[in-house]
């Protein structure tokens, strides 16, 4: 079959077509035909060789997520049939023509949900809801922060926090991105380029921020928590290490957390996509929560979607038709 690898740890173009061997499923998995793969941030920090616990990356098919029909199924799965339409969360070899993965993982395409618009739905959703309403514990009635608001997971968790009655507050790097991120549900997203997200936002403060920036932001998001409030790292592009005022997360009885979704366990994995099934699934055959695709690309244009990802100009997610 025809995959996506990573020839050597750099830049795109070490993302090249190949032919590989077909993967067989074990029996506890299904083997899928891919029809479509979402593209995610981790995708190139692996293809970089910077994800944390990857190991050597040569000979690696990056994909977090895909969706397709399930052709092939172990002689443990029950749930699944070939012909079934699903799609599922991988922790790699999403960019080919099959993937195998453990049949707890998937779930059903939404209906009314194209093939593509279901691939850019995994990695997103289960990383927004594991991190803002499992660790972040986000209410009804609370405020969310969510940074890099125009990312394939702000647009994800602005739309499922106010499709359960949460309030957001968004930042993205220009008035472009802004505007959609207020059209997707954020009262407000703030413009980081030409305003102090901390300045304008103190008044009010919020209860949950989601991070993926962290360095210089790290006082700064703990300093607008309401009492109780949860910070949520999911990364720290700006840097792992900050300062901060202990003595102000006991005075508010700050909680300070965070995760990151591949190296979780097949058990834990399995029981988040229940609890996504069950809690997400619904609002989005409801259509509460739309896909956003900025642009799609053939697989074999992998490489140029990374770019396209690396200079961070789109909106929402990117996606590789297979
Ligand atoms: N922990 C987990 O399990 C997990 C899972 C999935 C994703 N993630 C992380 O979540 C983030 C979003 O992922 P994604 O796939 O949605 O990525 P994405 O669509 O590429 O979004 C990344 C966003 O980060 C902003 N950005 C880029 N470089 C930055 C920098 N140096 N400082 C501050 N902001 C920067 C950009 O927005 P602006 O132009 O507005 O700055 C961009 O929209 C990534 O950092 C990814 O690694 C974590």
């Amino acid at each position: 079959m025809k995959a996506i690898v990573v020839t050597q740890p750099g830049g795109p173009e070490v993302l090249q077509p190949q032919e590989v061997p077909q993967p067989q499923p074990a029996p506890h998995e299904v083997l899928i035909c891919v029809f479509a793969a979402g593209v995610n941030r981790p995708d190139v920090l692996l293809r970089q060789g910077k994800y944390a616990g990857a190991g050597d990356v040569a000979g690696l098919v990056p994909g977090l997520e895909v969706a397709g029909v399930v052709e092939q199924v172990g002689s443990e799965v029950s749930r699944w049939k070939p012909g079934d339409k699903v799609c599922a969360l991988l922790s790699q070899g999403g960019y080919a023509e099959c993937a195998v993965v453990d049949a707890r993982h998937c779930l059903p395409v939404p209906e009314g949900w194209s093939m593509a618009e279901a691939a850019s739905l995994p990695e997103t959703v289960f990383t927004v809801w594991h991190n803002v309403f499992e660790r972040g514990r986000l209410q009804p009635g609370e405020t969310l922060l969510v940074h890099g608001g125009s990312s394939g997971i702000g647009i994800t968790a602005i739309q499922l926090a106010r499709a359960l009655g949460c309030f957001v507050v968004a930042t993205a790097g220009s008035d472009e991105k802004c505007r959609a991120c207020e059209e997707l549900g954020a009262t407000r997203c703030i413009n980081y380029n030409s305003e102090d997200f901390a300045q304008e936002l103190q008044a009010e403060g919020v209860d949950v921020v989601l991070d993926m920036v962290g360095g210089d932001y790290t006082a700064k998001n703990l300093g607008l928590l309401r009492d109780d409030g949860r910070l949520v790292f999911i990364n720290a592009m700006k840097g792992a290490k900050a300062e901060f005022n202990a003595l102000d997360v006991m005075r508010r009885r700050l909680t300070i957390t965070g995760s990151t979704l591949r190296p979780r366990s097949a058990d834990f994995k399995a029981a988040l996509a229940a609890a996504v099934e069950k809690h997400v699934w619904p609002l989005l055959t409801d259509r509460q929560f739309k896909p956003v695709i900025h642009k799609e690309f053939p697989l074999v244009q992998a490489a140029a979607a990374h770019e396209l990802l690396e200079s961070s100009q789109h909106i929402g997610k990117l996606v590789l038709k297979v």
